[in-house]
Formats: C-alpha cells, sequence, structure tokens
C-alpha cells in the first residue's frame, strides 16, 4: 500500500487537550496515589514529586477531577476550611478524609502546569452548589464564598475556565441519576447561574449516542454549552477482571470514534457544530474494576467490593494491546480534532493509569510511553492523507466471539506548525507480522529529506513494564537521508511516529 500524505490540505489544527487526563477519588487515585503526605518522595504540600515530573514530562494539558461516580454524592464545601470532616462516599463505599479538596486540587494542578478541569455533583447536589463553588474559585471578593477562598488563605481567585454539570446522570448507576427531561432542565439552571457567577467559564454536559437524551439537552441547553461530555470504555470488566487478550482488544479499534459520529452529526443538524465542541473526557481501552458496587445487590465486607479494586493494580495487564489501542484512539481523535477538542485519559494515576505509583517509586505502563510519543513527538497540524492500493486488513474473533475484519494499519500524518516538519502516525496492529508501506508527498519535491523514527514495540504482544521490569519503551532509530518514496518496515504490534524534515 501507498500513503499519499498532502501537506497542502489541512484538516485541523488539534487542541492540546485531545492529551488531557482524569483523576478521580478511587482506590489509590488521590490519597496513597498522587496525595501522600506521609510519603518521603513527597513535597512540602504533600504531593509525590516523581508523580508530577512524569506527569510534567508528558505535558498534562487538563486534569478532570474529583469524579466520575465519586462527584454525584460530594460535597465540595466539606473539603475546603481548616474544619475537614471525614465522609462516607456512597459512590465507592469507603470513607474519604476530605484532606484533598478543592485548594489542593487547585495547588496540584499548578504544580503540573495543567487546566483544572472540575466535575460537579449533578447527583445529589444542586444548581445553587454547583454555582456556590464557581464562586469560590472564580470571584475576587463578592459574596461569601470568594471570602471563604480568601479566608482559607488564596487571595487570588484560581479563575477555573472549564466546568462540568455533573457525570454520567443518564446512567442507573450513578447516584442521582437524571430522566432525559429531568437532565436538562438541571443543566439549564445550573448553567444560567453559573454563567451569572463567571460569565467566561466554559460548560460541559453528558451527551450520548442516544438522540433523545441529546437532542433534548442540546435543543434546551445548547446557547449556554461549550462543550458536550462523551465517555467510552470498550473492554468491559468492572464485575469480573477477565480482561480481553491482544486481539480480542483489536477487535475494538475501530469502533473508538462511533460516538463521536452520531454526536457530530447531532450538532450538526441543530446547526451547533460550530459553537460546540466535544469533550471525550473519560476513556480508556478497559473498564475499571470494582465488583459488587454497580449492582443492585451490594457487596457486603470489604473483601467483596473494595479488595477486588487491587486487582487493577496489575502492571503486567497493561500490555502492548493497551498501547496499541490507545495510539489508534488517539488518531481518531486527531482526525475528527475539528469536532472533539478535549479527551482525558481514565485515570492519569493508578487503577487503569498511565503511571502506576508505589511507597518507593512509579511505573510507567505501556500507554504513557503512548502519550510521551504523541505530547512530544505528533505535530499540531493534522494534514490530508489517502491509501492508494489494497488496504491490509486484520480478521480477529472478538470477545464476545464474532469475526470482527479491522483496517491492519492505523493512520494519522500531522505537521508540527512550529517548524514545518512532518510527523506520521502509523500503528500496525498485526500481532504477529511486520507491514511496509510506501510513503510518498504530494505535490512536494522530495529531492532531498532526511528521515527518523520512533518506536514502541514491546518484545511480545504481552510485554508490560512493572517494579524493575521494562520491554516496553520509546526506541529512536538513527536518521538517514532519503530521496523520493519512503519504504517504511513497521514491526509487529507496533505504534511508530516517522519524521520527515524537509
Ligand atoms: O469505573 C469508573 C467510573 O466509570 C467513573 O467513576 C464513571 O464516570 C464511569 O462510569
Amino acid at each position: 500500500m501507498k500513503l499519499h500524505v498532502n501537506p497542502k490540505r489541512l484538516v485541523g489544527q488539534r487542541n492540546p487537550m485531545l492529551y488531557g487526563h482524569f483523576i478521580e477519588h478511587f482506590h489509590r487515585q488521590i490519597y496513597d496515589g498522587i496525595y501522600d503526605p506521609e510519603n518521603s518522595l513527597s513535597d512540602e504540600d504533600g504531593f509525590r514529586t516523581d508523580i508530577i515530573d512524569a506527569m510534567k514530562k508528558i505535558k498534562v494539558p487538563i486534569l478532570r477531577w474529583p469524579g466520575g461516580c465519586f462527584v454525584s454524592s460530594y460535597h465540595w464545601k466539606d473539603a475546603v476550611g481548616k474544619n475537614r470532616q471525614p465522609f462516607f462516599d456512597k459512590a465507592w463505599r469507603v470513607e474519604d478524609p476530605n484532606t484533598f479538596g478543592t485548594d489542593e486540587y487547585i495547588k496540584m494542578c499548578r504544580k503540573i502546569g495543567c487546566e483544572p478541569y472540575i466535575c460537579t455533583n449533578a447527583g445529589t447536589g444542586t444548581a445553587e452548589e454547583m454555582s456556590d463553588w464557581v464562586e469560590y474559585c472564580n470571584l475576587e471578593t463578592e459574596g461569601k464564598y470568594a471570602k471563604w477562598r480568601i479566608a482559607n488563605g488564596h487571595e487570588k481567585p484560581y479563575n477555573v475556565k472549564y466546568w462540568s454539570i455533573g457525570n454520567e446522570n443518564y446512567g442507573n448507576w450513578e447516584i442521582g441519576a437524571k430522566s432525559s427531561d429531568e437532565w436538562w432542565r438541571l443543566v439549564k439552571e445550573a448553567a444560567k447561574m453559573i454563567l451569572h457567577v463567571s460569565p467566561t467559564v466554559e460548560l460541559s454536559a453528558a451527551a450520548l449516542s442516544d438522540i433523545d437524551w441529546t437532542l433534548n439537552l442540546l435543543k434546551n441547553c445548547g446557547s449556554y454549552l461549550k462543550w458536550v461530555s462523551l465517555h467510552g470504555y470498550w473492554d468491559m470488566v468492572p464485575e469480573k477482571n477477565e480482561l480481553a487478550n491482544y486481539t480480542q482488544c483489536m477487535a475494538y479499534t475501530d469502533q473508538v470514534d462511533r460516538a463521536v459520529k452520531d454526536v457530530r452529526g447531532l450538532l450538526t443538524a441543530l446547526h451547533l457544530e460550530k459553537n460546540i465542541k466535544i469533550a471525550f473526557d473519560e476513556w480508556n481501552l478497559r473498564s475499571w474494576h470494582h465488583p459488587n458496587v454497580h449492582t443492585i445487590q451490594q457487596g457486603i465486607d470489604k473483601d467483596s467490593y473494595v479488595t477486588p479494586r487491587n486487582k487493577n493494580d496489575d502492571n503486567s495487564s497493561y500490555t502492548m494491546a493497551d498501547a496499541v489501542f490507545t495510539a489508534c484512539f488517539l488518531n481518531a481523535m486527531n482526525r475528527n480534532c475539528d469536532i472533539v477538542g478535549m479527551a482525558n485519559f481514565a485515570p492519569i494515576l493508578n487503577t487503569r493509569g498511565c503511571i502506576y505509583s508505589y511507597k518507593d517509586g512509579i511505573v510507567l505502563r505501556s500507554t504513557y510511553h503512548v502519550f510521551d510519543l504523541y505530547v512530544n513527538y505528533m505535530g499540531d497540524l493534522v494534514l490530508d492523507d489517502w491509501q492508494e492500493g489494497e488496504h491490509p486488513k486484520l480478521t480477529v474473533t472478538a470477545k464476545n466471539g464474532k469475526q470482527v475484519t479491522t483496517e491492519l494499519l492505523d493512520i494519522v500524518a500531522t505537521q508540527h506548525s512550529e517548524n514545518g516538519m512532518i510527523s506520521v502516525s502509523i500503528v500496525n496492529k498485526d500481532p504477529e507480522h511486520a507491514q511496509t508501506l510506501s510513503i510518498c508527498f504530494d505535490e512536494m519535491n522530495l529531492s532531498f529529506c532526511q528521515v527518523q523514527e520512533h518506536r514502541i514495540t514491546g518484545t511480545d504482544v504481552d510485554s508490560y513494564n512493572d517494579i524493575n521490569h521494562n520491554e516496553v519503551m520509546i526506541e529512536t532509530l538513527p536518521a538517514k537521508e532519503i530521496q523520493g518514496t519512503y519504504e517504511a518496515v513497521l514491526p509487529a504490534h507496533s505504534i511508530n511516529v516517522i519524521d520527515f524534515k524537509f
């Protein structure tokens, strides 16, 4: 197959927030995760410096918090000020000490150098409670909540720009689940009050491929929103931690933009596609494992619903399947960068995160290196490309037993606006065989060009990283001079970013 890249045809400029992340009050993401005041690796504010440094290396642009399901019975006022009382987190059925709240979150974002993105409680919360939170964060001195922030030692407003009204309030698993009509009414009232407080913030609310839900939301609230939120997990293992293997995971790779296509259609039909962007603000190949809480029959003892959460910490679970899927997802978001402005890997730390932490250090899982590759090597301008000749295909048996045929190569061409270099991402999903690809540039004189390849391959499809065990990392090959078409050889189960300097 021959890949034609046309540098003169721009698909769009991707928003850096496509490489965003999410962190929730769940298991060891916050407590005993990034916020660990007793740990010798933590700084004077109680944050793990090794984790912060790893987040800075992948230039985390935005970090959504505090949930997720957690937020739908969370009251932010209990976690600011000097008198922090523990509360029982009804979503995850554990006690939250409330020692990590809005002020600690903002401090963490400042250390990482990322935008805060606060998800509010549309479960048990009210429009007023949400807008009070915005007062606390964004008003200079007016009203009691800005004065409370100042009294807590934070003189200047935080100017939090991104706010989500609620989480997955469409789901019966969510505390305070809503019908479509209940949903748009709450979103509208919350949006009105929030914008009365801080008219320049950008609001998001949960959308779905479900036409009624999203049409109701957009018809009634479209003028208040800048974003609609989508969530996606493909290997669904909340109750049984039976993970899809590599080839089963490849069956998911062509599905990642299905919801984007559906919601794009609705936005376009309502002539809102220029005003509202999609925030895919929770996504991961694998759902989190937390049995007996999203069910009617709840676990009785902690060993039936808390202890099993430790299975998410098995680092050997995060293999080249997760890395290849993650690259395919990021490629799909780049291809849709005209309508998708944000995506948040769920979560960034522990659970299914790209970083795993333990008392004495961290492990950079396979997916971390994919973010490193995309953030630090791919361009910001997405270029048009087309593939001449037979497209190689891969047919696999999905987890549900069905045969699925998918494109073997997943490709996105980009250009760096600062220096014109072209960087092409090519994912080879083939579990066993290398693939070749001829790459040429239409209407460009390729008399002289320097090529350099960066790739993640692992040693086999089940390669993973763990403490004192590193099989997956970025490998950069020596640069070479070429003329005309470039013949790329793409190893089995690999993610490749190939630079072309003219
Ligand atoms: O499994 C974690 C949960 O997945 C998040 O809290 C929620 O937003 C999504 O359903």
